[in-house]
């Protein structure tokens, strides 16, 4: 790509499906709506939308069905997606730690991991309880150690990787454009 051309796509921002992953905290919903209102990216917030179909919140869907269940609703829904050109999907954190999920993303877009510290995954968390796997566990060890049993599987499946401790919404949604540029020019 030329010195215009990626000017151009700087311009109009990505131009096929996102998937944003990574841990909880990460950012992902928000950097979701960053890039949807600067880029005009429709955009699909799986927790959200399998809250919609299961008529019930997710920490519901934990305590009531069990974990699995909640694992095979994100892979039906993933596997039914059919994103248009241009969505940003914000995935759940754990969505990344199933191939058959990774496989999906794969086939109808790039794949974004977003990056945080432990310590700015904790203050973003802190104040939320709307994530089961965190509740009563909300401490610097406890994400430093669920982190490192998934860095692997979040970095196997990422076509690129952005970090987001100290940024805002604006600059990690600039970074991703410039990640996805350089790695279409790599390859
Ligand atoms: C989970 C992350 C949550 C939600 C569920 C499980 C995980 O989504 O899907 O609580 O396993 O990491 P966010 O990453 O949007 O918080």
């Amino acid at each position: 790509m030329n010195e215009l051309e990626s000017l151009q796509q700087a311009e109009r921002g990505p131009d096929g499906n996102l998937f944003l992953i990574g841990f909880m905290g990460a950012g992902k919903s928000t950097v979701a709506q960053a890039l949807s209102a600067l880029y005009g990216m429709e955009v699909v917030e799986m927790d959200e939308a399998i809250e919609r179909q299961a008529g019930m919140p997710i920490s519901d869907i934990f305590a009531t069905l069990g974990e699995e269940a909640f694992r095979q609703m994100e892979t039906r829904l993933l596997t039914t997606l059919e994103p248009g050109q241009r969505c940003v999907v914000s995935c759940g954190g754990g969505v990344a730690m199933r191939e058959v999920n990774v496989q999906a993303m794969r086939r109808s877009g790039s794949i974004v991991w977003l990056t945080a510290t432990p310590e700015t995954i904790l203050a973003r968390v802190a104040g939320s309880d709307s994530r089961p796997l965190l509740e009563g566990h909300k401490d610097i060890g406890y994400i430093q150690s669920m982190m490192a049993q998934r860095q692997l599987k979040y970095e196997a499946a990422a076509d690129v990787a952005v970090a987001t401790d100290g940024k805002d919404a604006a600059q990690i949604c600039s970074d991703i454009l410039a990640a996805l540029q350089a790695r279409r020019q790599e390859g």
